[in-house]
């Protein structure tokens, strides 16, 4: 396979480097931005020991994605909007995940948008496709590479975009399904509010989804 470069915008955080370690493999390039170059590099330096393969750097959110094939967008909430402005003009020819929930609090909204994903597609303005996906996965299981994994539901208005994400997907060891447009995104979105509030009653860190009665896909 062909040299795949992925930019993790947030890629310092919880679930950027839990997806770097998942997506190591041979011919991987992660790209982990940050805010600040020099907080990336020590991320690089404290994830590469546990890095199966491919290989890690550290740039600028802005740097970090102009290399790459795919960008995930793995900020809070507060500063999606301002980020994906921020990286407008830079994300022609790639294809943009975004794994972003609205919580306010831990408690999941409906954005002005409509869904986080559909702030980045109106931001974007048909530059780069956006896929949302990963937000139902929880981050400690990501970082733990042999863990099972919840499933991945998929959504988005770009077909071939929405198929390559979900290649990526199965790459890290999840079932990914394609769970239709952009429009279903609120629901996949707010769904992590009640995996976090499941994970504080029950004490858990793990909470995640499981699709059944669909079969092989
Ligand atoms: N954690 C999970 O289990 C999980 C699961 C599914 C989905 N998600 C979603 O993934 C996204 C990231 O979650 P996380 O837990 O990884 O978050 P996080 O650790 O709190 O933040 C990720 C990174 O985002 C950057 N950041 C923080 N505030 C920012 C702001 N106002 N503007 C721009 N960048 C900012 C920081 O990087 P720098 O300081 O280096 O710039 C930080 O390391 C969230 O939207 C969350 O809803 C998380």
């Amino acid at each position: 396979m062909d040299q795949l470069n992925v930019a993790i915008v947030g890629g310092t955080g919880n679930l950027g480097s839990a997806l770097a370690l998942r997506l190591g493999a041979p011919g991987v390039k992660i790209i982990i931005g940050s805010r600040d170059a020099e907080k990336a590099k020590n991320a690089v330096a404290t994830w590469t020991p546990k890095l199966r393969a491919g290989e890690l750097v550290g740039k600028t959110n802005r740097e970090a994605v102009k290399d790459a094939d795919f960008v995930v967008i793995a900020v809070p909430y507060e500063g999606h909007a301002q980020m994906v402005s921020d990286l407008k003009g830079q994300l022609a020819g790639k294809i943009v995940i975004d794994t972003v929930v609205p919580l306010n609090k831990v408690k999941p909204f409906v954005p002005p948008a409509g869904s986080a994903l559909q702030e980045a597609q109106q931001i974007l303005n048909g530059e780069a496709p956006v896929v949302g996906a990963l937000h139902n996965i929880s981050a400690v299981d990501l970082g733990d590479v042999d863990a099972p994994l919840g499933d991945v539901l998929v959504c988005g208005d770009d077909a071939a975009a929405k198929q390559r994400v979900m290649e990526i997907i199965q790459r890290i060891g999840a079932t990914a399904y394609d769970a239709g447009p952009a429009s279903n995104a609120y629901v996949i979105e707010g769904l992590t509010g009640v995996i976090i509030y499941l994970n504080r009653k029950y004490k858990s860190k793990h909470g995640s989804i499981k699709i059944t009665g669909i079969g092989n896909h």
